[in-house]
């Protein structure tokens, strides 16, 4: 028995379709990754867990391991391509460079699939799209942003053919800037769009005077203001499905109805 955590997510609701006879853990039947004695009633029967971790810091991370090494033997948890870049880049990769060694620890067989950044972030620009043809925000640098359908069709792998004690770093086939992506999609749609970058003080105050709370505020911000630029490609999606990564302009024309 397979359960996927995080299966109403961008990967999760991918994940799900592709195997339908997995468990799924949600939030609406009460169990919380936060609270571990939630989880035991999902944890039954359960062989391996497809692990998110929905927080922006680790804390908590031990004990809910901890939890699931009493029911389940394996783990896949799904964690950040950014995190070569070092722990101290920035909160998110702290947060997946903390639960990775908190996974390597927990005594659970484990498999960790490093993901680049998601296609689907570009949801984040419907709101704006839907009232023009202009899309404002922080930029961040070009990396070869991912399909979710894809990092799913990779963790069906991971979950059903156990490649134990193993690191997966799955990326898109195309390093792409945010005006880019907002092109490619434009193209998509039949509009033509384009991206004006916000300074990042001025989106940091606009996001803590829309009362986000200041840890959000800094995971948001600081990863756009401190990742580097990435040209990693990688074969993953290739060798362990045997088909190619999908590219952003596939994203986007399959997403279309969600921008109109
Ligand atoms: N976006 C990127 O570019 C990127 C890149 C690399 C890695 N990642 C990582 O990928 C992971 C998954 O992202 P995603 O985009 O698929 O997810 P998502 O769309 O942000 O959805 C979050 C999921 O977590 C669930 N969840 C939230 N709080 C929970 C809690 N307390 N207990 C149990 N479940 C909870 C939500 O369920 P509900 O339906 O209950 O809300 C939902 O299914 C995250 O850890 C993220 O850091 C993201």
């Amino acid at each position: 028995m397979i359960l996927v955590t995080g299966a109403t997510g961008n990967v999760g609701r991918e994940l799900t379709a592709l195997l339908p006879e997995a468990r799924t853990l949600t939030r609406g039947s009460g169990a919380d990754l936060a609270e571990p004695e939630t989880l035991t009633p999902a944890l039954q029967t359960v062989d391996t867990v497809f692990l998110i971790w929905p927080f922006l810091t680790a804390d908590g991370a031990e004990a809910t391991l901890g939890k699931i090494a009493q029911h389940a033997r394996r783990v896949v948890y799904l964690s950040s391509s950014a995190v070569r870049f070092g722990p101290d880049t920035d909160p998110i990769t702290r947060l997946h460079s903390d639960l990775e060694a908190a996974v390597h620890a927990s005594g659970l067989e484990w498999t960790i699939l490093r993901a680049d950044t998601f296609a689907s972030n570009a949801l984040g620009w419907a709101g704006q799209l839907r009232a023009g043809d202009i899309v404002r925000g922080p930029d961040s640098a070009a990396t070869a942003v991912i399909d979710p359908a894809d990092i799913a069709a990779v963790a069906v792998r991971l979950l059903t053919d156990p490649q134990p004690g193993t690191t997966h770093t799955v990326t898109g086939p195309e390093v792409l800037s945010r005006a880019d992506q907002v092109a490619i999609l434009g193209t998509a749609l039949g509009r033509h769009l384009t991206f004006e970058p916000t300074p990042f003080a001025e989106a940091r105050a606009q996001l803590t005077a829309d009362g986000r709370p200041p840890a959000l505020v800094e995971a948001l911000i600081g990863s756009a203001e401190r990742r580097p630029r990435s040209d990693l490609v990688t074969t993953t999606v290739q060798e362990l499905t045997g088909r190619p990564a999908r590219t952003f302009r596939v994203w986007a024309d399959r997403n279309a109805a969600a921008f109109s």
